[in-house]
């Protein structure tokens, strides 16, 4: 086992493809897992097959023994999961726990990802690690199961609760993408003003979360932006900064929208335990949002869209 070896489930989504790129060119030597694409990040093997499959995942870590496991993969889409409880649980914490208990087995550390959306969104102030969770929908109750049975199974596990924007491998459009969109069909963007979060770029949650292993911190870790902003104020940043108007932003209440899965209003995470650990400094929204510009512009996207087959 190598002792930067690092096999990164969900490879080819949002976290896991930006992840990926990102551990190569910090010099770790990864392994991409994923569902059904086969992926061609350099100089890396890609690994492709379902987790549900226990066998499959356990001959996977075995024959890797990874120094490290870091588990992204996950059923993410809120309305969908809403519908679909058991196989939302099957993927979200049951397969979550499984692989832990397997690196665990073989020497592995391992990484889980979970959300700010475990909590119930009434706080003013933000929520840290201590405070108790009480997810509102099915999807983040799977994923708070998946943190219970991690730590349980894997005693050395690193969990982190986030929340994420930035660019896709796959022709699936995250939030910022979403909004940069519509903003490009000159359409207008209806902002809630009433749901608070502190999203990170997904590159710099990476970068943290390499600073993380690298400092062997295990347990729990809120991950976010120094500051929070309503999902409103968020699409006002991303058409100043990419020089739409902000008269294309209008605003508008959660609270009135009929959305499948019930969503939390504030999920503002406070990550002082990780700046404490690490004595980082945590990037601002802004500065995210224009690091995610600056990926466009410095040929980002286009690198990521050819490691999953794309011209
Ligand atoms: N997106 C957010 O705003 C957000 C916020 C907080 C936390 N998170 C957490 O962050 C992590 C990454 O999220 P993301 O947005 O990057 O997710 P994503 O883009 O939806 O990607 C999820 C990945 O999981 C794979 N996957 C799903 N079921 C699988 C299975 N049975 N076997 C193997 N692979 C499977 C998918 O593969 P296919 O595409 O091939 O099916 C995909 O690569 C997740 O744990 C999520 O819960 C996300």
């Amino acid at each position: 086992m190598s002792t930067k070896t690092i096999l990164v489930t969900g490879a080819s989504g949002l976290l896991g493809s930006n992840f990926s790129l990102g551990a190569i060119s910090r010099g770790f030597s990864v392994v991409a897992q994923c569902n059904d694409l086969h992926l061609n990040f350099p100089g890396t093997p890609c690994h492709v097959g379902d987790l549900t499959d226990i066998s499959y995942a356990s001959e996977l870590i075995d024959k890797i023994k990874p120094a490290w496991v870091v588990h992204l993969a996950a059923l993410t889409n809120v309305d969908w999961c809403e519908g679909h409880l058991e196989a939302t649980h099957r993927v979200n914490a049951m397969i979550a726990g499984r692989l832990a208990a397997l690196a665990y087995g073989v020497g592995s550390r391992f990484v889980y990802m979970s959300t700010d959306a475990v909590f119930a969104g009434d706080s003013a102030t933000g929520y840290r690690e201590e405070e108790l969770p009480r997810p509102v929908n099915v999807y983040a109750r799977s994923k708070l199961a998946g943190e219970k049975d991690v730590l349980q199974s894997h005693p050395e596990a690193l969990v982190v609760r986030s929340n994420i924007y930035g660019w896709n491998l796959q022709n699936k459009t995250s939030l910022s993408e979403w909004i940069l969109g519509k903003l490009a069909g000159g359409e207008t963007v209806f902002g809630f003003t009433d749901c608070v979060f502190a999203p990170l770029l997904v590159n710099d949650l990476s970068n943290l979360i390499m600073d993380a292993m690298q400092a062997n911190l295990h347990g729990l870790y809120h991950i976010a932006t120094a500051d929070a902003c309503s999902k409103y104020e968020f699409a006002r940043l991303i058409a100043k900064e990419f020089g739409y108007s902000g008269d294309l932003i209008r605003p508008v209440l959660m609270a009135n929208m009929r959305l499948d899965a019930p969503r939390p209003r504030n999920t503002y995470l406070r990550a002082d335990k990780l700046v404490d650990a690490l004595r980082c400094r945590l990037p601002l929204m802004a500065e995210g949002i224009r690091r995610f510009r600056e990926l466009r512009e410095n040929g980002w996207v286009q690198q990521l869209k050819k490691c999953g087959g794309q011209p």
